[in-house]
């Protein structure tokens, strides 16, 4: 009896430590308040140099930031601000996803360097990660999903 009411507990104690990842936010939300604050602090290094090693780190996290946002962006049931779903299936998408990853890990190595040098040279390949996506998806946003209208 005594083993009986151990293994039910242990199963409710299972359950609860277990979350599953779902969205919260919209898309739009998520790409301001995470690559935008991020991708900013790494382009501010093209005007500023890091100071002191605090401000190193920054830029390292901020790196970080940058390639864990692919994973927000693919994970299935987030909806776009306007009700849409993101579209993780398509083959494209994941793509310019994988491209946040090249990019932040690209800056993350260039801050690990504390090279002010190495860090601009890795905003170009950031900004294109995120500009290669806008272009299809954000600033039309339906023209991937839907034919040409006449
Ligand atoms: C995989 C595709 C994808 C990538 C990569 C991506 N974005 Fe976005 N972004 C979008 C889409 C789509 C929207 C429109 C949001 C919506 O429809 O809810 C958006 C919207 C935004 C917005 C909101 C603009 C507004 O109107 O307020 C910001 C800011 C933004 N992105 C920043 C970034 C930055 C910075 C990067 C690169 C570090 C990036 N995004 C990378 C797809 C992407």
């Amino acid at each position: 009896m005594r083993v009986v009411v151990v293994v039910v507990l242990a199963g409710v104690a299972t359950a609860q430590a277990t979350y599953k990842p779902k969205p919260v936010a919209n898309l739009k939300q998520i790409m301001r308040s995470i690559p935008y604050p991020n991708s900013n602090l790494i382009f501010d290094v093209q005007s500023r140099s890091p100071k002191d090693e605090m401000e190193w780190k920054n830029v390292e996290n901020a790196s970080m930031a940058i390639v864990e946002f692919a994973n927000l962006v693919t994970i299935p049931g987030r909806l776009r601000e306007n009700g849409q779903p993101v579209p993780v299936e398509r083959a494209d998408w994941n793509k310019y996803a994988r491209g946040l990853v090249d990019a932040g890990q690209a800056c993350y190595q260039a801050a690990r360097k504390r090279s002010p040098e190495a860090v601009i040279g890795c905003t170009d390949r950031l900004s294109e990660s995120c500009s290669h996506c806008h272009d299809v998806y954000r600033d039309r946003p339906q023209a991937a999903a839907a034919p040409k209208k006449p």
